[in-house]
């Protein structure tokens, strides 16, 4: 909290200093985590600095998506949250800014391994595992514990996962496969589980609510979102798949040229301190956080418990093996009829 109030104050100090009054007390958000912690922590840091958070939630994809297109004429200040890739995409792309903030030397090795490989335009703020959540009371006899398992013609039309184009829990999947597999076996693989899938959500965490209300057998999200149902109540069994699984370093970047710079690094530094990364514990989301003095909420899965692969962001956050990757799922499973 002592923290939160030095920020708070710097803030202040800033925005009323001589020749501050050009600066808007406003932040533009682009937030792409689950809509309840979007609007804590935009609530939390207005409370605490003053500024006011104009916050829109969207997808991973979709928000690198909006930031592309709006290249040249930026609306948005931070990206907050969502897949590391797109964001690294996005630093390779020059669309984000590169910033070093002072709290740098409070991160976990993965966090910073992540701004080291998107050239400081952006950071990690949590990590968490990929893999999948079933229902339990529509599976009871030999649940799936492997990705394998996802094959199974017992799960004809009762498996969910989102378009990797627009999710970044999606994209997540396709370059894990494609590292655990090879990429000619992951697309067989794809090609195979299509005959599973009743549908394509457009975000990441959509087929796990469907999981918990009955609406399909198993969902393909983050390890964390599935927690998230059973912490809810709701009849959802977490898998960590046996084969091995990649994971996602959930990023942060200011966006280039955006309205409201010095709002932004406001955030940026405030975002990563220990009591802004608690947060996500208040709001039903319990990824690993990225500043070690953070508490990891007791719910988190435990990374150190999971067979993860060696994920190679640097290759897989590139512009030409993402941009690759998303064009072959569009032709070869995207396009196979439903
Ligand atoms: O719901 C939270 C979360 O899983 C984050 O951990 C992740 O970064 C984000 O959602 C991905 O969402 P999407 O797949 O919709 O881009």
């Amino acid at each position: 909290m002592k923290n939160s109030y030095v920020m708070a104050a710097s803030a202040m100090a800033m925005l009323l200093a001589p020749g501050a009054h050009a600066q808007s007390k406003e932040l533009v958000l682009y937030c792409s985590v689950g809509e309840e912690w979007c609007r804590a922590q935009s609530e939390a840091f207005s409370r605490e600095t003053g500024i006011n958070v104009l916050m829109t939630r969207k997808s991973s994809g979709e928000t690198y998506a909006q930031i592309k297109a709006e290249e040249g004429q930026p609306r948005g200040d931070v990206w907050w949250g969502g897949t590391g890739d797109p964001h690294l995409q996005a630093a390779q792309e020059g669309l984000t800014m590169e910033y070093r903030s002072p709290m740098l030397d409070e991160l976990q090795d993965w966090a910073v391994a992540q701004a080291e490989t998107g050239g400081y335009r952006t950071i990690g703020i949590y990590a968490g595992a990929l893999g999948f959540g079933y229902n339990s009371d529509l599976v009871s006899d030999n649940p799936p514990a492997c990705w394998a398992d996802l094959l199974d013609e017992r799960f004809r039309d009762d498996v969910q996962v989102a378009n990797p184009n627009s999710s970044g829990t999606s994209y997540t999947m396709l370059a894990t496969m494609v590292q655990l597999m090879g990429e000619e076996e992951a697309f067989e693989y794809f090609t195979e589980l299509h005959s599973n899938i009743s549908q394509y959500t457009k975000s990441g965490s959509a087929p796990i609510r469907a999981a918990a209300t009955g609406e399909t057998a198993v969902g393909i999200v983050f390890q964390h979102d599935a927690v998230a149902q059973t912490v809810q109540g709701a009849p959802i069994v977490t898998v960590a798949p046996c084969e091995g699984t990649g994971y996602e370093v959930g990023s942060m970047s200011i966006i280039e040229g955006g309205p409201n710079p010095e709002s932004a690094k406001v955030w940026y530094d405030w975002a990563l301190s220990p009591a802004a990364q608690e947060i996500g514990a208040t709001a039903n989301s319990y990824q690993v956080p990225s500043n070690a003095k953070a508490k990891t909420p007791p719910e988190a899965p435990r990374l150190a418990d999971i067979k993860l692969i060696d994920y190679d962001f640097a290759e897989y956050g590139s512009s030409e093996t993402r941009s690759r990757l998303l064009a072959r799922w569009d032709a070869e499973i995207g396009a196979l009829p439903n």
